[in-house]
């Protein structure tokens, strides 16, 4: 709705008008006309796209001293050369790569992946041994019922989808597709956490029916249910800094790294953001791609505070935290073709339950390294402990695991601490039971000049890589939109331009309208249908 020239003028307006402290302070800001707040996928996605419709005037400001947010990874151990092997801290897997035949479009990350030249593997689930404290003890068969009961379920999320009715906990979708583990059979307690929580970060009982599988199926069903693993020793975020190197130069004064943004002022005609070391960026607009987890833990203030329908939206999603616990030994003790060892502890639910070896075929065979993930309660339980504790315990497990093995203490041992983390304050989003579209739609709206994106704002694809990549993009498209002046016709609800759509007032559902966001692959044909 505005021009360039006019913004400037704007800008410089609503600078005069403020009293003189602030003037002071806003004189020293740097103008841009586009700030993106943070790094990471949706942030470079932002940027691109503002590129892509030639608004080239934007910064990037990042608190750490790297692109690529949570797709972050780290040095691990050694080789026989003593060189340290590389490992992901975050995200891992290309979810949803096409590998094969899939009818459908094909995910973003997995062309980038191809782009970029990264090693990635099949994860082979049917690649898995069970045990239990006693050692081996084959389970598996159990995998296979939950699977079969679980696309029932999924086809009852459908219809509450399309029906737009009430939603319930995956729980109860799953016990009334006949799914319901004793609460003492701890196999099955294992199955269940290997096929919901490991994906989730949380339990059924915390995570929607009907939003937990519709986002599984757009996108395994959508793109491919094929999880490549990414192994590449650059680092998965070769991808992120791959794409941002399309349009940033060298060095690029627009990309502000070591950058932490402590205070953020909007309103209808601008943003100014204050960085921690003092200095401060003035935007005709604003993208906040911080984690749901930094919006939660009240990381970076707002002024004015964020009004009531956002911060009610911010407080109700979840930030779950997924935990990689890294082992390198001395030698693979552990079978050699097997990508995967599910665990069944006799007392806790999702104690140490799913083993990855990365000295399997077609990753590091050479590594003699072992990762085991926890999620939730277990994932804050080991960070609020040492080192030393977590090993020991996870010394016991594996000990149990092989008893018939002399098993030596490892020669490297890590693990990050995400929720924690200042800059992430968990690992990804997940949606509660029984949280409308609306509400979502609050979480992702904009609050004036202010824009939110990334994974968490995504309906469809909240939780991944490529829904931060989506939402970022969507986010710098819109913007640019408005830069340009396209969006006269407000009125116009059929046109994806302008503010987007907030409720003031929640109703306990949304207009059937709004599910078109769902449109695409099989889950379209449920609306076209009706
Ligand atoms: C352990 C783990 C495992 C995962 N596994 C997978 C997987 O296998 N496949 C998959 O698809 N997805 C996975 N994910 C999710 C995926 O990593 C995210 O969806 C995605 O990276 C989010 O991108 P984003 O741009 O929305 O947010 P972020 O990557 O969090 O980007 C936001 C940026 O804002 C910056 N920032 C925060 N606070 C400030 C501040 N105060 N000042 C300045 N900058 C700030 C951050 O440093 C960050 O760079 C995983 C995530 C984790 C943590
Ligand atoms: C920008 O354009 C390039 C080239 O067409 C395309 O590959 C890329 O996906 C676009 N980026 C975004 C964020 O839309
Ligand atoms: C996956 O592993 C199973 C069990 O080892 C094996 O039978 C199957 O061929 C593997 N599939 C692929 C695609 O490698
Ligand atoms: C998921 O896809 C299956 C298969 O197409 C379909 O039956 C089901 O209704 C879908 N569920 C949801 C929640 O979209
Ligand atoms: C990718 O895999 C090939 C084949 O194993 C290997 O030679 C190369 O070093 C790997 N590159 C990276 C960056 O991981
Ligand atoms: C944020 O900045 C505004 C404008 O400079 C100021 O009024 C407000 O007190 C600041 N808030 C915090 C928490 O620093
Ligand atoms: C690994 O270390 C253990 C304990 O020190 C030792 O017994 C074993 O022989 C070592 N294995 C190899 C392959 O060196
Ligand atoms: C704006 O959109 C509305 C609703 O679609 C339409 O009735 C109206 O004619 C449009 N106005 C213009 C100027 O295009």
């Amino acid at each position: 709705m505005f021009t360039k020239g006019l913004l400037t003028a704007l800008a410089v307006q609503s600078c005069v008008a403020a009293v003189s402290k602030a003037r002071d302070e806003h004189a020293s800001c740097t103008k841009t006309t586009v700030a993106i707040l943070g790094g990471g996928m949706a942030g470079v996605a932002a940027a691109q796209a503002l590129h892509n419709s030639s608004i080239d005037d934007f910064v990037i400001i990042e608190y750490r001293d790297t692109l690529g947010g949570r797709v972050a990874h780290t040095d691990f151990g050694k080789d026989e050369n003593g060189k340290p092997y590389t490992v992901e801290l975050g995200a891992n897997w290309v979810c949803g790569a096409r590998i094969g035949l899939a009818g459908g479009p094909e995910n973003p990350i997995w062309t980038f992946a191809k782009k970029w030249n990264l090693n990635n593997t099949y994860s082979n689930y049917s690649s898995i041994l069970t045990y239990d404290e006693n050692g081996f003890n084959d389970y598996a068969s159990m995998l296979d019922e939950f699977e079969d009961m679980y696309d029932e379920a999924s086809e009852q999320a459908g219809i509450l989808l399309k029906e737009n009715l009430q939603d319930q906990t995956a729980r109860t979708g799953l016990a009334l597709a006949g799914w319901r583990p004793k609460i003492d059979d701890m196999k099955a307690q294992a199955v269940e956490w290997w096929e919901w929580d490991w994906e989730d970060a949380y339990s059924p009982e915390e995570s929607s029916f009907i939003f937990g599988a519709a986002g599984e199926n757009l996108t395994f069903n959508q793109f491919s249910d094929a999880n490549n693993y990414v192994w590449d020793q650059r680092g998965y975020n070769h991808l992120i800094k791959g794409e941002a190197s399309t349009f940033l130069k060298k060095n690029d004064p627009r990309l502000q790294l070591n950058s932490i943004i402590t205070n953020v002022t909007y309103t209808d005609s601008g943003v100014t953001i204050h960085k921690k070391d003092g200095s401060c960026v003035q935007a005709a607009y604003a993208v906040c791609t911080f984690s749901l987890g930094v919006l939660q833990n009240n990381a970076v203030s707002f002024s004015p505070k964020l009004p009531y329908w956002k911060r009610t939206a911010i407080e109700k999603f979840s930030m779950g935290t997924y935990t990689k616990i890294f082992l390198q030994f001395n030698e693979t003790f552990w079978p050699r073709d097997t990508q995967y060892f599910l665990y069944a502890d006799p007392t806790t639910r999702g104690y140490y339950p799913v083993w990855q070896s990365l000295s399997a075929p077609g990753f590091l065979p050479e590594s003699n390294v072992i990762f085991v993930t926890v999620v939730s309660q277990e994932a804050y339980r080991i960070e609020r402990q040492s080192d030393e504790e977590t090993k020991a315990e996870v010394m016991k497990v594996l000990r149990d695991m092989y008893p018939e093995k002399d098993i030596p203490d490892p020669i490297a041992f890590m693990y990050p601490r995400w929720t924690t983390t200042p800059w992430a304050h968990g690992s990804y989003s997940n949606w509660p039971p029984s949280t409308t579209l609306e509400m979502h739609e609050n979480l992702r709206a904009n609050v004036n000049r202010l824009w939110f994106a990334g994974e968490a704002t995504s309906a469809q694809y909240f939780g991944f890589l490529h829904g931060a990549w989506f939402e970022g993009q969507d986010a710098g498209e819109q913007i640019a939109k408005l830069l340009k002046d396209e969006c006269k016709n407000v009125s116009d609800t059929s046109v994806d331009c302008g503010d987007r759509r907030y409720y003031d007032t929640l109703h306990g559902s949304s207009p059937l309208a709004d599910y078109s966001v769902f449109d695409g692959w099989e889950v379209s044909s449920f609306y076209s249908s009706s």
